[in-house]
């Protein structure tokens, strides 16, 4: 189904409404923040993130800064870079998901992060309204010709972007999505993970556009129980190793991430 329809905005609302309420409507205390968790203790070890080096350093220092937060979910990540001092404006098309951000602003407090109902085609801020944004799985729900000027444009120049993308160049993995079970996998909806073309699209107008590609061999772990996630460091340094020698192979990774500069 084309993206950025009434009948598309329909199913993913309705999904990820579902979705949050059942892991979140019942159990608020999953929304509270350990005291060490910020944005910075993110990037440096979430499995996706902290699987190129760069991550890191990519934002600097984020506080005082207007921070976008595209496709919020339950606004974990969102209330991570509020914790972490940016102002952050989270949007989401789910109204529950919004409603999730809102509670998990409001048991952590938070009062930097203020989240609400949107899509990323057509975004409610004035032009040039942000220093950041940031994204994780939600580029690839998003019309691209319509999403991607709208990102230019509500980023001030010299503005930077950063988002967390599964790749979709890997037959075997298209395979897996549509048709293999595997724990903790979310249905799967209308959404596709992002292709080489798609990519590049993002990147058009931007002085600075790069990615990369990560988890060759570290996609195996998703295929194991979460205890199992411990040995990622070293599957990390052998990607490392392996995708710079072998480009090629990038391609077939599980995950992208993207780094915009305006
Ligand atoms: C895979 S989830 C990721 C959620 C969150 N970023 C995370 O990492 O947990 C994708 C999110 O994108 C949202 N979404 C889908 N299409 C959207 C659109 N056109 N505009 C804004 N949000 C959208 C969904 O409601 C869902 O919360």
């Amino acid at each position: 189904m084309p993206k950025a329809t009434n009948q598309y905005y329909e199913d993913e609302k309705a999904k990820w409404d579902s979705l949050v309420d059942a892991h979140y409507a019942q159990h608020p205390e999953k929304l509270l923040l350990r005291p060490e968790q910020d944005f910075y203790s993110y990037v440096r070890t979430d499995k996706v993130a902290s699987a190129y080096p760069g991550t890191k350093d990519f934002f600097g220092d984020i506080r005082g800064k207007r921070l976008l937060e595209y496709g919020c979910g339950s606004g974990m990540t969102a209330s991570l870079l509020a914790k972490a001092g940016a102002d952050v404006t989270a949007f989401d098309i789910s109204e529950k998901s919004v409603a999730t951000t809102q509670l998990r602003a409001q048991l952590n407090n938070l009062p930097n992060l203020h989240a609400q109902v949107g899509v990323g085609e057509e975004l409610p801020f004035p032009d040039a309204s942000f220093d950041l944004a940031f994204g994780r799985a939600v580029l690839h729900h998003l019309d691209v010709d319509l999403a991607g000027p709208e990102l230019l444009r509500v980023l001030k120049p010299g503005g930077k972007a950063l988002f967390i993308e599964p790749l979709g160049m890997n037959p075997v993995l298209t395979y897996v999505r549509n048709h293999v079970p595997y724990p903790d996998k979310n249905p799967v909806g209308d959404d596709r993970p992002l292709t080489y073309a798609e990519i590049n699209k993002w990147g058009r107008g931007y002085s600075d556009f790069h990615y990369h590609e990560v988890h060759f061999f570290g996609m195996i772990v998703r295929a194991f129980p979460y205890r199992w996630h411990v040995r990622l460091p070293v599957l990390h340094k052998v990607d490392r190793v392996v995708l710079r020698y072998a480009p090629p192979l990038r391609r077939f990774c599980r995950y992208v991430l993207i780094m915009l500069e305006k």
